[in-house]
């Protein structure tokens, strides 16, 4: 079916312990969260920092296994799965990092960094993996090709290393790429031709993306959808234009009032030196210390995400 969903994620929990013996105590940074892709939708996950955006995207590429919950990729159910099946989805849904220069080996070329994902997912015969190699360089711009396979990470830019890994993950032909802060790290000046790739690879190839970014703009540049995060869930999603034009929720407008302009351009804005509260066991809206409408019902009870008009969700109690 055409709007069957790519990915589906429901009801998603992670915990994880803090402290040790009799001190131990769990946070939970993704509580409860629920949100669909269509296959080659952008969705853009946008939030403070600590609100539980890359856990999402790491649970969602099962570098880490859910407490609870679940995550179904064309239907099948992936949220435990492991071993063979784990590198089987693997070639389906791939992650890009924030930090160019972390996820990087310095001892490897940029051959040996792209061969070995093709390899282990034996995506073509040895004859081939070279052009293969060849192909997802020119694809991200890296030419000439010839040149740049022979290159080790401290021979290129931060730009230049972000592309390697894009180049990475496309290799193995993805269906959906999870792209955590891909160009937070970069020059700024540098920043917009990295993003106008990733556009460019999804008109392409159909890609769907999991975008995570603190930069509203970019969200919207970039985003089919925005889902705004704040302790650990969803406050608000909607179509990318509509949540900037018509924010219901109240972070969400606090979010886009704290920048001069009708539109905010820049980093998310700290809205309060106060982080949100994690610990498990909390009670009412992530939101109540900062909420300039708090109510009592919103000490006590968690609002859900609830469809206020078409395609727009929102967890408020007003
Ligand atoms: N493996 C872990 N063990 C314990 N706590 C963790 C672990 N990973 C993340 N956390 C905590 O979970 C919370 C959410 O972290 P997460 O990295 O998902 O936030 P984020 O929204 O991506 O933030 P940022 O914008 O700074 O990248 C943070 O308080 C973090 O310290
Ligand atoms: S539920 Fe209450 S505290 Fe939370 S955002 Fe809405 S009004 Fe504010
Ligand atoms: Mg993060």
């Amino acid at each position: 079916m055409a709007n069957e969903p790519l990915i589906e994620v429901k009801d998603l929990v992670v915990r994880f312990p803090v402290g040790s013996g009799l001190k131990r105590q769990y946070i939970v940074p993704v509580n409860h969260v629920s949100f669909t892709i269509a296959p080659g939708e952008v969705v853009a996950l946008v939030g403070e920092s600590g609100s539980g955006k890359t856990t999402i995207g790491r649970a969602l590429v099962r570098i880490l296994t859910p407490s609870s919950g679940s995550i179904h990729l064309g239907g099948a159910d992936v949220t435990k799965i492991r071993g063979k099946a784990l590198v089987a989805y693997r070639r389906q849904i791939q992650m890009v990092f924030q930090d160019p220069y972390g996820s990087l080996n310095p001892v490897k070329t940029v051959e040996r960094h792209m061969r070995l994902p093709i390899r282990k997912h034996r995506q073509g015969r040895e004859g081939a993996i070279g052009e293969q190699i060849d192909e997802s360089l020119r694809t991200v711009g890296l030419t000439p090709v010839s040149e740049m396979r022979l290159k080790f990470p401290h021979e290129l830019s931060g730009g230049q290393r972000q592309r390697v890994a894009i180049a990475r993950a496309l290799a193995v032909k993805p269906r959906v790429l999870v792209a955590d802060e891909p160009i937070s790290m970069l020059d700024v000046s540098i920043r917009a031709e990295i993003l106008h790739l990733l556009k460019q690879l999804q008109q392409e190839y159909s890609l769907a993306y999991l975008y995570i970014t603190h930069d509203l703009a970019s969200a919207r540049y970039f985003g089919d959808r925005i889902m705004v995060m704040y302790g650990g869930q969803i406050m608000e999603a909607a179509p990318a234009d509509e949540l900037v034009e018509r924010p219901r929720h109240p972070y969400t407008r606090l979010l886009l009032a704290a920048t001069p302009g009708a539109v905010h351009t820049g980093p998310l804005p700290e809205t309060s030196n106060r982080s949100p509260n994690l610990a498990e066991g909390r009670v009412g809206c992530p939101f109540a210390d900062r909420c300039p409408h708090v109510m009592a019902i919103c000490r006590t009870e968690n609002p859900p995400l609830l469809e206020q008009s078409a395609q727009h969700q929102v967890a408020c109690h007003l």
